[in-house]
């Protein structure tokens, strides 16, 4: 476990670099990510390669113990490069060049960009290689899917058809291009989304996604490919850019060796409570893309700003208690964005630990301070994992599916996603988010947000995980679509309908209308976005419609199938249905689980052999208290705390207990 910053050694006078080298192993700082965007001065004309800068640099840093992580600089193709080639550069739907300015300028299809990259990343790769300073390589930066409509693009994207459904009737039958006489007829015909129409076929478009994630693959794999042969004992990770997202970072990260996070939660002191629990979801994101911990490759360090109006300065303790929430939930290293604030470019205004002035101020003394905690806590912390014994299921591929779609004013799939997530967090339950497709096994709950993309396979492992004893939740808009995006002809949720016992008879895309739910015991809730009529066949009513003219009729339902339930959720509810549902299910499940945790205090656990940490976090801006059932031994303050643990704003707390789990609440309702 380190504490690294992002450090750009070419916006600083080279006196600088010795000073920021002795500041930062004075601070605890171990690592440092550098040259991901510094293609202009790696080569700064065709062919001439001028490493000896960075040699220089990292001279430096090694010289007071710091490791380097290089960035491959494909991010930022220069000038001289997108001159000479001008295929470099992407093409919007209206064939249109997206020009240089800001970074992300070129197609991942393009073959001069390929070449041109290919050829620095050896040069790097060769020359770093047996650097003893370099540990690692980060690969571009943050890739989304760029939507190029280059001719290259054209080509490729036929290609990667023609390799999927090898015959034009084939992709004609799968797509249903039948509808308004849009059957191809020769493969030349397809090209991407040109135009910007709104009418298009889903199939298509959703296949135009899938070619496009694997285009961002097919363009690392290329660097990767080469990193591994020149630099063997390096690893090699990509700093992925959040949530939600088209590109499916599964996919992306296969075959890296950890996944990396760009996380910058929001510092307003209104929204810390959302934020937090925002921020808790993209970090189980992330350790679900490889079922392993992940390193922070940046995060926050001031306010944020430069196109947007600055964002308020994080308040003391914001910046030592979210990097702590990123350890509490996978993190293993964490590096800060960045050492110091630019003077110039684009970014002057997003804030690094150090401003402008040059001189380290409140905000800096935090962070030594955090570099204190985690370099003292690292030998204890390092190996341990995190716990999750509830998952939620998440997917790109359905992610996308509804963006070419929207399903009802609204209604939005990672927006409920969210919902689920933070009614699991608040109920102090340990929760996994992971890929539809992953094996779900260890889970008895499993949180299923509507699976809109439902074939056989997906639907066959659900429900034997449900056989075997597992809780599932399955929602409104589940089975209702093949994985080309077509209509199942089935009344839904299709494959998982003998397993829930009930089917959808009708539905009401309501959007933003208010509707309201009835339990048997008479307790009611709102819901909106969407209601299912629900036609129970074994299944239990659990609530019921109390208004329009479906009231009476089933909204909710639940089904003992073989050792275990589905439950059906017909509605997107107000959270407090799913504090009570999940406090249910939880409890029937006999899950782990943190009682009476006050709104923005958030829990989890990482273990390793015998030994538990719970970190126990206040993202608020005000005093906590949460009551344990014991005294225990705190980490960071090597004392003892409990019952009672007051946490002030921003407060962190770390406790080991060695008792084995299982239903046992670790924290009394206060
Ligand atoms: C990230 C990016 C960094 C920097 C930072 C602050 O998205 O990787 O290079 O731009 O945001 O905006
Ligand atoms: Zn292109």
């Amino acid at each position: 476990m380190k504490m690294g910053v992002d450090y750009y050694p070419e916006h600083w006078e080279r006196s600088m670099w010795e000073q920021d080298a002795r500041l930062m192993q004075e601070t605890g700082v171990s690592l440092i990510r550098v040259a991901e965007f510094a293609w202009s001065r790696l080569e700064p004309e065709e062919g001439r390669y001028e490493f000896g800068w960075l040699d220089d640099a990292i001279h430096i840093f090694y010289k007071y113990g710091i490791q380097i992580v290089i960035g491959t600089p494909s991010c930022t193709p220069p000038n001289w490069l997108v001159e000479r080639c001008p295929d470099v550069l992407p093409r919007d739907a209206m064939r249109n060049p997206r020009y240089p300015g800001i970074r992300g300028h070129r197609c991942y299809n393009s073959p001069s960009m390929r070449l041109y990259a290919a050829r620095i990343v050896e040069k790097l790769a060769a020359h770093y290689a047996s650097h003893p300073a370099v540990i690692g390589w980060q690969i571009d930066n943050e890739f989304s899917l760029n939507e190029c409509h280059c001719e290259n693009c054209n080509n490729r994207f036929r290609e990667w058809l023609s390799k999927k459904y090898v015959t034009l009737e084939a992709l004609n039958q799968d797509w249903g291009t039948v509808v308004w006489s849009g059957e191809y007829s020769a493969w030349e015909q397809i090209t991407t989304p040109l135009g910007g129409t709104t009418f298009r076929n889903p199939s298509f478009l959703l296949d135009w996604k899938r070619f496009e994630t694997d285009s961002v693959v097919e363009f690392q794999q290329l660097q990767l490919r080469i990193l591994r042969s020149y630099c063997p004992d390096h690893f090699v990770t990509h700093n992925i850019w959040s949530y939600p997202m088209s590109l499916d970072y599964y996919k992306l990260c296969e075959e890296l060796d950890f996944a990396s996070l760009d996380y910058y939660p929001g510092t307003s002191p209104e929204k810390s409570v959302s934020g937090g629990y925002n921020g808790a979801l993209t970090l189980d994101l992330t350790r679900g893309i490889k079922r392993q911990n992940f390193w922070i490759m940046e995060t926050i360090s001031g306010p944020p700003g430069c196109w947007f109006p600055m964002w308020r300065t994080p308040q003391p303790g914001f910046i030592r208690a979210f990097a702590w929430q990123c350890i509490a939930r996978g993190a293993d290293t964490l590096v800060h964005f960045r050492w110091r604030s630019a003077p110039f470019g684009a970014e002057q205004f997003w804030h690094g630990l150090i401003d402008h002035s040059n001189v380290p101020g409140r905000r800096f003394e935090e962070y030594r301070r955090l570099c204190d905690e985690v370099n003292r806590l690292s030998l204890v912390l390092a190996g341990s994992e995190v716990i999750g014994e509830a998952a939620v299921l998440h997917s790109h591929d359905i992610y996308n599916a509804f963006e070419i779609q929207p399903q009802a004013e609204g209604m939005n799939y990672f927006d409920n996603l969210k919902l689920y997530h933070r009614a699991l967090t608040k109920s102090g339950l340990l929760t996994d988010v992971v890929n539809t497709t992953d094996d779900l096994d260890k889970y008895r709950l499993i949180v299923a947000p509507s699976l809109y993309l439902l074939d056989e396979q997906l639907a066959e492992k659900l429900k034997n995980c449900v056989k075997n004893g597992a809780t599932l939740i399955v929602t409104n808009r589940t089975g209702v679509k093949n994985r080309s995006n077509v209509c199942w002809i089935h009344p839904l949720p299709a494959h998982l309908a003998e397993a829930a016992g009930a089917t959808v008879a009708e539905y009401d895309p309501v959007g933003y209308d208010v509707h309201t739910i009835r339990m048997l015991d008479g307790k009611t809730y709102s819901c909106s976005q969407w209601c299912d009529i629900l036609e129970p066949a074994g299944a239990e009513t659990v609530a019921w419609y109390a208004d329009d003219f479906y009231a009476g009729t089933p909204a909710v339902t639940v089904h003992s199938y073989g050792k275990g339930k589905v439950y059906y959720l017909g509605i997107v509810a107000e959270e407090n249905f799913y504090l009570d549902l999940f406090d249910k299910a939880a409890e029937e499940a006999g899950l782990t689980r943190v009682t009476g945790l006050p709104e923005g205090v958030q829990i989890s656990i990482r273990r390793k052999g015998n030994s538990n940490y719970l970190f126990l976090l206040n993202l608020t801006p005000k005093q906590q208290t949460v009551q344990l059932n014991d005294t225990y031994r705190s980490l960071l303050h090597e004392r003892s705390v409990g019952p009672d643990v007051i946490l002030g704003p921003y407060a962190v707390e770390i406790v080991e207990f060695v008792e084995a789990l299982g239903g046992i609440p670790l924290v009394a309702t206060v």
